[in-house]
This record gives C-alpha cells, sequence and structure tokens, in this order.
C-alpha cells in the first residue's frame, strides 16, 4: 500500500505483544475482550494527541495557576456495531466525559455490502471530534458507510480508529475519507476469499461476545 497522508499505524512494543495475544486462536472471551479494550486505551492515547484543549485556572495548595485540559463536551466516540462496542470502555477509562453515539451495520456475508440497521447519535454531534469505533477495517465498505452516515448528519471532525486494518480496506477508507484520520494499530497482509483478514484475528465480535 502506497503512504497515505491521513493513515497513522500506532506501532508500539506493547500494542505488538497484546496483538500476539487476540491474534491466538486459543485465547478465551475474557481475555479476548479485556484486551481489544486496553489496546483501545493505548490507541486513543495517541490517537486523541490533538484533542480540544482550553485553559482553566486551578488553585494549588500555593497559588493560582492556568492549565491546559481537554475541552469541556468536545468528544464524541462512535462505535460501529457489535464489535466496536469491545473497545469503548478502553477510550472512556481515559475520556471519561466523551458521548456516546452508535452505528448498527453488518457485513452482508455474501456481498460484503454494510447494511444499516441502527444509528443514534448524540445531541450537538456536528460540534464534536467524532472518534470512530471498529476493531476491523476489512474490505473498508463498513467504515466508509459509517463516516457517510456521519457526514451527512454535519460531522466535520472525524477520526476512525481500528485494531487491525487490511491494506485494501485501509486504503478504500483513506481515499474515500481524505480529511478523516485513520489510525490502525497494524497492517496485516490482505483478504481471504470470504473478505477475513489474514493473518487477522478472526470474527472479532464474535470473539468479544463469545457467540460461536
Ligand atoms: C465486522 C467488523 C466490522 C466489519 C469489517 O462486523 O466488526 O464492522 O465486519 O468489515 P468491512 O471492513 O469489510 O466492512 P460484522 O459485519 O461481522 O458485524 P458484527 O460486529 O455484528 O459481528
Ligand atoms: N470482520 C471481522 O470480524 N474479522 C475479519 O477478519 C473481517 C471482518
Amino acid at each position: 500500500m502506497k503512504e497515505l497522508k491521513n493513515v497513522h499505524i500506532l506501532d508500539h512494543p506493547l500494542i505488538r505483544h497484546k496483538l500476539a495475544i487476540i491474534r491466538d486462536k486459543d485465547t478465551n472471551t475474557k481475555q479476548f475482550r479485556e484486551i481489544i479494550s486496553e489496546l483501545a486505551t493505548l490507541m486513543a492515547y495517541e490517537s486523541f494527541k490533538d484533542v480540544p484543549t482550553e485553559v482553566k485556572v486551578v488553585e494549588t495548595p500555593l497559588e493560582t495557576v492556568e492549565q491546559v485540559v481537554v475541552k469541556e463536551n468536545s468528544i464524541a466516540i462512535i462505535p460501529i456495531l457489535r464489535a466496536g462496542l469491545g473497545m469503548v470502555e478502553g477510550v472512556l477509562s481515559l475520556f471519561p466525559a466523551a458521548k456516546v453515539g452508535h452505528i448498527g451495520l453488518f457485513r452482508n456475508e455474501e456481498t460484503l455490502q454494510p447494511e444499516e440497521y441502527y444509528c443514534k447519535l448524540p445531541a450537538n454531534i456536528e460540534e464534536k471530534v467524532v472518534m470512530v469505533l471498529d476493531p476491523m477495517l476489512a474490505t473498508g465498505g463498513s467504515s466508509v458507510a459509517a463516516i457517510d452516515m456521519l457526514k451527512k448528519r454535519g460531522c466535520k471532525n472525524i477520526k476512525l480508529m481500528s485494531i487491525i486494518g487490511a491494506p485494501e480496506g485501509v486504503e478504500k477508507v483513506a481515499k474515500a475519507h481524505p480529511d478523516v484520520q485513520v489510525y490502525v494499530s497494524t497492517l496485516d497482509r490482505c483478504l481471504n476469499e470470504h473478505g477475513y483478514i489474514l493473518p487477522g484475528l478472526g470474527d472479532a465480535g464474535d470473539r468479544i461476545f463469545g457467540t460461536k
């Protein structure tokens, strides 16, 4: 994949270590869920580096000082159902005041096209930095559709955070939405004939919720 300005690969030894655990087919549901959440925290730390801030006056025991804090009401996180839900707590552990919206999409297993079934977003979403969460970015169809839905509702500052990306899907999203910053912790090799990421980790939703 050629280098794209809006694609960021958040490589770190700790992220690699945790990826190795969730890729393992013998990792159980509890541990899989915990590590998806931890990876979301690590990725959020880096991908919200440009979070809106404001100055607040704080009184220390000794004097008054102006401090930079995260701007109130500035962030919304939007998990794509189902698997994106696994990343919510991890992001909220760093940004507990973030508002949370939900977009319901599932991938039609034959056409691999995303189908929309739910959308509930926080009020005034168009004024916020919106982070879309989905652990898997495969063909890119779901992410492109979710971002289209957000733009239709007025969102202007959108980011996407996926734990694993396939090169073809990452390129598709980054080109369809060049104004959106895309964060992945790794770029895997390719997709198989069923649209699964290789080497990947299998079906993220099923592994988070223990449905298979
Ligand atoms: C998975 C995953 C993404 C989508 C990625 O969801 O969580 O949303 O597939 O594939 P794409 O990039 O090719 O669109 P799925 O549709 O299996 O639904 P689920 O989360 O309810 O299991
Ligand atoms: N969705 C998943 O959960 N895993 C993949 O590998 C591709 C799409």
